[in-house]
């Protein structure tokens, strides 16, 4: 049965398999199987995430020897000359491994090459002499970049073992591409992350890359100089079909080039995520910039100078928005951008779905216009996130006819209210299509309510017994614990009459 399956489609299935456990098996079925199964299986020694776990790593790490058996003599006796035993990778292997590698994780060859170096060279510590494991990792890099047909995706994180090391290859990761044949195989990358900011050496990656491709789909990156931010606003303009781009700076950094280079993505864009960006800088041009026609999420994180008026008009450019997520800036001198937040929910309305709207570190509930402005333009809002509201605020939601709602999650600050009226008031009005709803207390203000108003509010939510696609979590907010809210039998006995799920977060 095995051999009429073709070529390209077992393929495909064997690209699903999840474990390397039922690639192993699928290499003894034939001799079609295995060639098929080699190059998937030598895709993911540097292209699949590593666990943290040292011993996993440690047998992970043993594709070292399979590489060292693809070099030539030449980079073989390299080694050797610095003291590793190579008799544990006899020259030649049946197949050429190094060219089966699409997605590079850098810090996978870091780990590899640390752990590798120090029982090959019989040395205690892997920190102990830099230097031969510095030519295992070069000769490495070399290797991969040669033979490697193309890479999809390229990525360096934060590392957690062996972070000497790295440091110490960092030259090593930012000369990939003076190797001749890194504009072939970078020429296709769809994945690019980046987010470690602090190495210098690194930097040249970026002039690199936008040379060479223009075909990224995806890009997390992390930059902390004025210098890195140029070069990624330059490499994020020749992007052809960018979909997802997440940028974490310093907010002290002028991102008026960074901020432009996104824009010339406004076709294509799909997610934004900005993390401790300034907009402060942000100059308008006299020409009108167009709209965000693909733009569904965005999410702004401890950005600072949204206040600046030039914002207004990139507020208004993003029409396509279903998901809108702000936290803000935890500087506490930067004023809540409460126009731009405004601007934002007027330009997207009914096509906001999903807004998250975080005002503790601002130490204020949201302001008046901002809450008018959800209630009046995102009419088909379905998941609902908002902090410190007040108890009328939270009966404005319960009778704006959000049709769509289905997830509400709030909280109700500091202020004391009477949580029975509350609750009434919310039975009063609980649109038909709310399924889940998330109540966040502070120790300051636990929610004291009887069973009868508990009852109250599900007669206006269900019918005694169909409860059961409903949902009540109880959870604590950011400050403080979860203390003096407690529930009697009397409420787990309505709870249980009405059938409605009922969680509290310990
Ligand atoms: C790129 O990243 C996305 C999201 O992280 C992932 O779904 C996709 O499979 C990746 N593509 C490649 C070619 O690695
Ligand atoms: C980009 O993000 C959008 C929205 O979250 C998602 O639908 C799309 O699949 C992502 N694209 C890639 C290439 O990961
Ligand atoms: C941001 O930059 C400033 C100076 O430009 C520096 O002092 C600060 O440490 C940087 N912050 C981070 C998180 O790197
Ligand atoms: C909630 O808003 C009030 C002002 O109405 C403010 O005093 C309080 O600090 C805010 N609470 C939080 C947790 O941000």
């Amino acid at each position: 049965m095995a051999t009429k399956i073709s070529t390209e489609l077992l393929i495909i299935i064997l690209n699903n398999f999840q474990s390397t456990q039922d690639l192993y098996s699928s290499m003894l079925v034939n001799r079609i199987w295995c060639k098929v199964t080699i190059p998937i299986l030598w895709n993911l020694p540097l292209g699949q995430e590593c666990c943290t776990d040292y011993t996993k790593l440690e047998k992970k790490a043993l594709c070292i020897r399979t590489y060292i058996s693809c070099m030539d003599a030449r980079t073989r006796n390299l080694l050797v000359q610095n003291g590793f035993d190579l008799s544990s990778s006899p020259p030649q292997a049946t197949f050429d491994y190094p060219s089966f590698t699409h997605k590079f994780i850098i810090n996978n060859l870091v780990y590899f090459v640390s752990i590798h170096s120090m029982y090959s060279r019989k040395i205690i510590s892997p920190h102990q002499d830099d230097n031969g494991s510095r030519i295992l990792f070069r000769e490495m890099c070399k290797l991969i970049i040669e033979r490697c047909i193309f890479l999809d995706s390229f990525k360096m994180t934060v590392i957690i073992f062996f972070s000497g090391n790295f440091q110490n290859y960092s030259d090593l990761i930012g000369s990939i591409f003076k190797l001749p044949s890194a504009s072939k195989v970078f020429k296709k990358l769809e994945n690019f992350t980046s987010t470690i900011g602090d190495y210098k050496l690194i930097y040249p990656f970026y002039e690199s890359l936008k040379l060479i491709c223009d075909t990224i789909l995806t890009m997390d990156l992390k930059l902390n100089s004025y210098f890195q931010v140029q070069l990624l606003a330059k490499l994020i303009r020749v992007q052809k079909r960018l979909e997802n781009l997440s940028i974490f700076t310093n907010y002290s950094l002028d991102c008026n080039s960074l901020l432009w280079a996104i824009i010339s993505q406004k076709e294509t864009l799909k997610g934004l995520r900005l993390y401790s960006v300034n907009f402060c800088q942000l100059k308008r041009k006299l020409s009108p910039i167009g709209q965000f026609i693909s733009l569904q999420e965005l999410y702004f994180d401890n950005c600072v100078g949204l206040r600046n008026s030039n914002c207004l008009f990139l507020a208004s450019s993003f029409t396509q928005l279903s998901s809108f997520h702000y936290f803000h800036s935890r500087y506490s001198n930067d004023v809540h951008p409460q126009e731009f937040i405004i601007k934002i929910f007027e330009t997207a309305g009914a096509n906001l779905k999903n807004i998250f709207l975080d005002s503790h570190s601002s130490h204020s509930t949201i302001a008046f216009d901002t809450f008018s402005a959800i209630l009046n333009y995102c009419t088909k809002i379905t998941k609902l996130t908002l902090h410190n509201l007040s108890s009328e605020q939270v009966i404005a939601i319960f009778n704006n006819n959000f049709n769509e709602l289905r997830r509400f999650s709030f909280d109700c600050g500091e202020k004391r209210f009477d949580a029975n009226e509350l609750l009434y008031k919310m039975g009063e009005n609980v649109p038909e299509s709310l399924e889940s709803m998330e109540i966040r207390m502070n120790y300051y203000n636990p929610w004291i309510f009887s069973a009868d108003y508990l009852r109250k509010f599900f007669e206006g939510w269900c019918y005694k017994g169909g409860g059961v696609n409903k949902l009540i979590i109880i959870k604590r907010t950011e400050r403080g614990q979860l203390c003096g809210f407690t529930l009697s039998d009397e409420h787990f006995k309505v709870i249980e009459e009405y059938g409605v799920q009922f969680y509290i977060e310990k």
